[in-house]
Formats: C-alpha cells, structure tokens, sequence
C-alpha cells in the first residue's frame, strides 16, 4: 500500500500523521508546492517512528508528483483554508483551479487510485474532481459528512453527559454551514433514540452548534479547523485500506438516491477497497427530505459557479 496526501497544510499533515501512526501503508508521501514544507514536515514525523513505535516511512515531495507513482489512495487538502468570517463557499474561485491541476498530476502517475477530497467547498471539489476526470464514479470520495457526523457526535456527547464512542448519529447533505443535515430524529445512543433524553431546545441547539461547527472554530483559530479534518481523512483511508465495509457519511455522486441525480452531496455510503461501494437509503421525514432538496439545490448552484471559471 502507498497513500499520498497532497498539500502540507495543518489538515494534510495532520492527516498524514494518523496515517502513519496507524501504519495504513508501507510508504506515505506528502506533497506541498511550498519549498521544503512536505519534506520538513515528512522528517519531523519520521523522527516519532522511533517514539510511537510505527514502520511507516514517510517522505516529502515538492511538487514532485513522480514521487507520488503508484499510490492507492491519495487525499486531497490543496487549496486556500477559511479565514473567519468566510464560508467554505467563498474559496471556489481559486480552490477550483488547483484541486483541478492536482487531480490531473496524480492521475498521471497514479491511474488507479482512489482519490479522497478534502479542499472546499468540498461537494463541489468532488463534483469537479469527477467530471473533469471522468473516473468511476466509486473511485471519488469527499470527506466532509464523515467529519460533520464526529461533530455532530461530540455536541450530542456534551449535552448527554456520554462517551461520543457510543453514539451513532450521522450528518447528511452538503458540507456547509447552512447545508449540512444533522439527522438528530435516527440518532442513537447505543440503540435508544438520543430524543428520548433531550428538549426540544437542546436539539436544535446541538443542531444547530453542529452545523456551524467549522466555522466556530475558525473563528476561534483564525483559520480552518485541523485535527478533526485530519483524523476523519485518515479514518475513511483506514476503511478504505482494510477493506472495512464501514458506514460513514460522505460526499458522492448521487444518481436517482435521495432523489437527486448529477451532484455530488453528503449521503451514508459503504466504505472499502473499492472506494465507496454502496449508497444506503435511509428513510427522510418531510421535513428532513424538504432540506435535502434545499441542500441540493444550494450545492448545484456552487457547482454551476464551475461553468463561470
Ligand atoms: C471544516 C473544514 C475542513 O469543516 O471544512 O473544518
């Protein structure tokens, strides 16, 4: 197994650093167009082999995509992050144009590879990601549901006073402050619906704290969050690497499921070697299916913007 993460950036890195602290692939490369940061960043992980006890090896790259032959997963974090104040929408401009030259360098050296987006707004990253490299469409997978749906997990672990581990609640749709789902009616705490312990004011709380949770920190930061981008990227190459068949949320061409076709949105898909191997139906109320279609419509006019660039 080989994993390349492009872009060294705090959430590539930190993505970087589970992957090899899980031992997810005999080789990691870490590709920056920054002089000396990939490899800087590469040794600095490399001198915790010897403290964490990993045999991964990892090594920089700039810009070197040779360096990059042959990976079986590669995640992409390039691109501009958040300033406070900004949305995830507001990057397209200059995100599109590098997530695009990205995607084609890894494709000439790595054909095969299944290709994991990170660069926002990542629904559309992922939608530009396949149209514009016409892979399978199983091989293309955005990452943002699966972070939201840790999110979403750690609000509710807050009001219920319990180990987010034993939690399952998933967050669907687009990835963005007014477009992502939190499904708080399916949530679940080992089996017991999580509504059965909370108000009505607490719901829409942790609805509505989970929605902007990115942005929150952002604003705490002054710029986009990392640890939990990273860990949630390594998570799904994880699943992806160990043949998992894990349930996560992610960002996938849907084609008729939710009643949508021709986009790329948040929905429960199985994860594997195969890349996402099967999108799960799960029943919406009316008014959970009414904000699905509004989520739609939100992320295809960010995609149209595509069309302006
Ligand atoms: C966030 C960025 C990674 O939600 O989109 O923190």
């Amino acid at each position: 197994m080989k994993i390349t993460v492009v872009g060294a950036g705090a959430v590539g890195a930190t993505c970087a650093d589970n992957i090899v602290r899980k031992e997810l692939a005999h080789e990691v490369v870490l590709l920056d167009i920054k002089e000396g940061l990939s490899e800087g960043k590469a040794q600095d992980m490399m001198q915790t082999a010897a403290l964490l006890g990993f045999d991964t090896r990892i090594t920089g790259s700039t810009n070197d995509y040779a360096k990059t032959a042959n990976s079986d997963v590669v995640v992409i974090t390039s691109g501009l992050p958040r300033k406070p104040g900004m949305t995830r929408e507001e990057l397209i401009g200059t995100n599109a144009g590098i997530v695009k030259g990205v995607v084609e360098n890894i494709l000439k050296h790595s054909p095969n590879a299944i290709l994991l987006i990170i660069s926002n707004p990542m629904d559309t990253m992922t939608y530009l990601a396949l149209t514009s490299s016409k892979l399978p469409k199983n091989r293309i997978i955005g990452m943002g549901g699966a972070l939201d749906s840790a999110r979403f997990r750690y609000q509710l672990s807050q009001h219920l006073g319990c180990s987010p581990a034993d939690l399952n609640a998933i967050v669907i749709g687009g990835h963005g402050d007014t477009t992502m789902i939190p499904l708080i009616s399916k949530a679940t705490w080992n089996s017991i619906p999580v509504t059965n312990f909370l108000s009505e004011e607490q719901q829409k709380q942790i609805v509505n704290d989970t929605m902007v949770g990115g942005a929150t920190l952002t604003k705490l930061i002054g710029t986009s969050a990392w640890y939990a981008p990273g860990a949630a990227g390594a998570a799904l190459v994880e699943a992806i690497v160990r043949d998992e068949k894990k349930l996560f949320t992610c960002c996938v061409y849907v084609d008729g499921e939710y009643g949508q076709k021709d986009i790329c949105m948040g929905v429960p898909v199985v994860i594997g070697k195969n890349g996402w191997e099967k999108i799960v139906e799960v029943e919406l109320d009316e008014k959970e299916k009414a904000a699905f279609a509004k989520s739609a419509d939100a992320v295809r006019s960010m995609n149209d913007v595509l069309k302006t660039l």
